[in-house]
């Protein structure tokens, strides 16, 4: 379901320091999997800390329909009642994804090798972006999709009825395709080997372990290749969700860059395959101190004491720490606007394809409150300046990232910033409007 329909404008002034603590809400991709394997597995599974935002709720109600008992026990805290590997049941209505790029592809990798079919669609953004990359590699698996021209939503994708296992080379470094590789492997016999040349986000092999499978990683010259032992026997589990470290950048950002600032931010997951932006800001030279590391949910996770850092320098993001922080370059360029020199982001061609062209947006909507940029198919540099104007309305695109962007911009521009739709947050951070007041950011609707 869409997140919502009329557009909700939000306006970002010029605040007074941010202090306190931020309590950031469960992170993306671990719930939208905790989500996924429960339903694959038999038994219950219990999930804590679980994000309530509505790409995640659509996979819930995604997992009813084939076949799972999804259920809201209390704030953060489901039950899911699996159905077993091959056990999905046909789905009598259209599977819609919303905004979820990542619930759309886990979910059609998880039934790919069941023989039933599935329908699949999504809102204006989703409906856009590029299913091939995922529909090729099910295709070996013995998957047929029909869709759209140029691969595009809606489409219906029929499960292999006796699928063969894969040996897969992931051809652009994506945690979605990996992960659809290998859900798709669980109803295989044999073994699906998936080859990344590229580390990216490895939370699908560390939860496929905790709910028994065989999985391997192997550090090779080609790679990590990652090896899954095909239709074991999943049970279900406890898991808790550690918080968003993609969310966390947000307010972490702010605080930076809004002078006099000093938050803390506690059990934020430091998983190295996410950790990209909080390196890269230390480089910058940010004030972000990591306290009590631990381990929470099998994810290593610390609490952020952030300072506001008024000498941050612009530095070059190297391509092979691109997959690290892929979600976090639209904030990460809005620090860089306001950083000594330049801020040269390589390697990051995947922005095209996210819930907008993200260079593109990202792009015209800095020029817009008065920074200068360039870019290339591959690369957005930022050119930082002592003070950006600001007081632009700059579009979203149906892109929660990059309206949280340009709100954390407004907080520290000369004229506020709007944004024409802030509607998108809710996709990934419901809380981010009460959350960031609570911090003393004047952030709010625009005709409120
Ligand atoms: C995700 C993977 C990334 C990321 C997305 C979440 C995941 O996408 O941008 O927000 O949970 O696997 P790609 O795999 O397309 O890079």
């Amino acid at each position: 379901m869409s997140a919502h329909d009329t557009p909700i404008p939000m306006v970002a002034r010029r605040s007074g320091p941010l202090k306190g603590e931020a309590q950031i809400p469960g992170d993306k991709s671990i719930s939208h999997r905790a989500l996924i394997l429960g339903a694959l597995s038999v038994g219950e599974t219990h999930v804590t800390g679980l994000l309530e935002g509505q790409d995640v709720l659509d996979t819930a109600s995604a997992m009813r329909a084939f076949g799972a008992t999804v259920t809201q026990l209390g704030q953060g805290e489901w039950r899911v009642q699996g159905v077993g590997v091959g056990g999905f049941a046909e789905p009598a209505q259209v599977i819609d994804c919303g905004n979820s790029g990542t619930g759309v592809r886990l979910i059609m990798g998880a039934m790919a090798t069941t023989p039933i079919s599935a329908t699949f669609t999504g809102d204006a953004s989703l409906n856009k972006r590029p299913m091939a990359r995922i529909t090729d590699p099910l295709a070996l698996f013995g998957a047929r999709a029909v869709g759209r021209q140029g691969g595009r939503l809606p489409m219906t994708l029929v499960g292999a009825a006796e699928p063969v296992p894969v040996r897969y080379t992931l051809p652009m470094p994506s945690a979605q395709v990996k992960s659809a590789v290998l859900l798709a492997g669980l109803n295989a016999p044999g073994e699906t080997v998936v080859i990344e040349p590229e580390a990216t986000r490895d939370h699908t092999e560390r939860m496929l372990r905790g709910f028994g499978a065989e999985v391997t990683v192997e550090e090779t010259d080609e790679g990590r290749v990652i090896t899954l032992k095909g239709q074991p026997e999943l049970l279900g589990q406890r898991v808790a969700v550690p918080r968003d470290p993609s969310s966390a950048a947000f307010p972490v950002c702010a605080a930076l860059l809004v002078p006099g600032s000093e938050i803390t931010v506690p059990g934020v997951s430091r998983n190295p395959t996410r950790d990209g932006l909080y390196v890269t800001l230390l480089e910058m030279g940010a004030d972000i101190v990591f306290e009590n590391p631990r381990i929470e949910g099998g994810e290593p996770v610390a609490d952020l004491r952030v300072r506001s850092s008024p000498g941050l320098q612009g530095v070059e993001t190297p391509p092979e720490r691109a997959a690290s922080m892929i979600d976090e370059f639209p904030v990460l360029s809005v620090v860089a606007a306001l950083a000594g020199g330049t801020t040269v982001m390589r390697g990051v061609k995947e922005l095209r394809v996210k819930e907008s062209d993200r260079i593109d947006a990202m792009a015209r909507g800095l020029e817009a409150c008065g920074v200068r940029i360039e870019e290339d198919a591959d690369t957005l540099i930022v050119h930082g300046m002592a003070s950006v104007p600001g007081g632009a309305t700059v579009e979203s695109r149906l892109d929660h990232r990059i309206a949280m962007a340009f709100l954390v911009l407004g907080l520290v521009s000369e004229r506020p910033v709007t944004v024409d739709d802030g509607g998108p947050i809710a996709t990934s951070f419901p809380l981010f409007e009460p959350l960031m007041a609570g911090l003393g950011a004047a952030i709010s609707r625009a005709n409120g």
